[in-house]
């Protein structure tokens, strides 16, 4: 049997991490994201906005895929259907082969948090919280007792190279620090699914390279990633580049993914 090369590498990542990779790994598995002619339209006053007018695509586990776009051209409304924080109008979903079109409520809020993890252009951290607590916080919705929740979320701000800023709260970190300590909330509930939207837009150069190296280090265990950037040069570090125009997809081609790490490694010293 050939080895899938998260063996070669998981070796510094937590356990629960690998197994969730070897799952997502899987040749066999259904692709992460699956949609059929998925349409959303917002209704505003006597006309109706056509956000996505019938997306239909597949992004299999492991990939990594840059979203791009004009302002208004659908990207957010899809990311938000594909993580499950809004229902489409018409069209079908499945993540990880579970159809989830159909659900609404608390159905969709479950799968959601099983299966996504978000990263947002602004981090959306709460303020007057720890990063330790920040990232514990989407474990309050399961049934984990309190001490497994801390050392969960102690182990994934050192993944993220945080474990000595677990005390410090937002305003007390650097934006590239906060972006990280919301990798680490996006990961703690172990998703297959990695979504970011814009996740460098609020970033310097050299900070975002190490949000991207970072982001590219996590899709190496198999976590698939999809984030959204107006950034050509962000775009660059992704396996595959979907475009949207006019809520539907225009181009949809890979890419020979750039190293993040590297990149980061080449800028002159600070
Ligand atoms: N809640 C909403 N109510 C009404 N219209 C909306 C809503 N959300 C988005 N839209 C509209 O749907 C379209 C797609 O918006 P979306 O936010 O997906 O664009 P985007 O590609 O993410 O743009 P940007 O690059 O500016 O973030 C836009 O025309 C927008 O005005
Ligand atoms: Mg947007």
């Amino acid at each position: 049997m050939r080895l899938p090369r998260r063996q070669q590498t998981g070796a510094f990542l937590p356990p629960a991490i690998v197994k969730a990779s070897s799952r997502a790994h899987s040749h066999h598995g259904p692709p992460i994201v699956r949609t059929r002619a998925l349409r959303k339209e917002y209704p505003m006053g006597d006309t109706v906005v056509r956000a996505l007018e019938g997306v239909s695509l597949e992004i299999a586990a492991g990939e990594m895929v840059a979203v791009m776009g004009p302002s208004g051209s659908g990207k957010s409304t899809f990311m938000n259907l594909i993580g499950c924080l809004d229902r489409p109008t018409g069209g079908e979903y499945e993540l990880a082969g579970e159809a989830v079109s159909g659900l609404s409520g608390d159905a969709l809020a479950a799968i959601r948090n099983r299966r996504v993890g978000f990263v947002f252009q602004q981090f959306n951290l709460l303020a007057r919280t720890s990063a330790l607590e920040n990232v514990e916080l989407p474990l309050l919705y399961t049934s984990m007792p309190r001490a497994q929740r801390r050392e969960r979320a102690r182990r994934r701000l050192e993944q993220v190279g945080l474990g000595g800023r677990l005390d410090h709260h937002p305003r007390q970190l650097s934006g590239g620090q906060q972006q990280r300590v919301a990798i680490a909330r996006a990961l703690v509930n172990d998703p297959v699914l990695i979504l970011a939207d814009e996740p460098t837009g609020a970033l310097d150069s050299r900070t975002s390279l190490e949000v991207m190296a970072l982001l590219q280090q996590l899709n190496r265990t198999g976590i698939t990633v999809v984030l959204v950037t107006h950034e050509q040069d962000i775009a660059d570090f992704a396996g595959r580049i979907i475009v949207f125009r006019d809520g539907r997809v225009v181009s949809d081609r890979p890419h020979a993914a750039r190293d993040a790490a590297q990149r980061l490694a080449e800028l002159p010293p600070e």
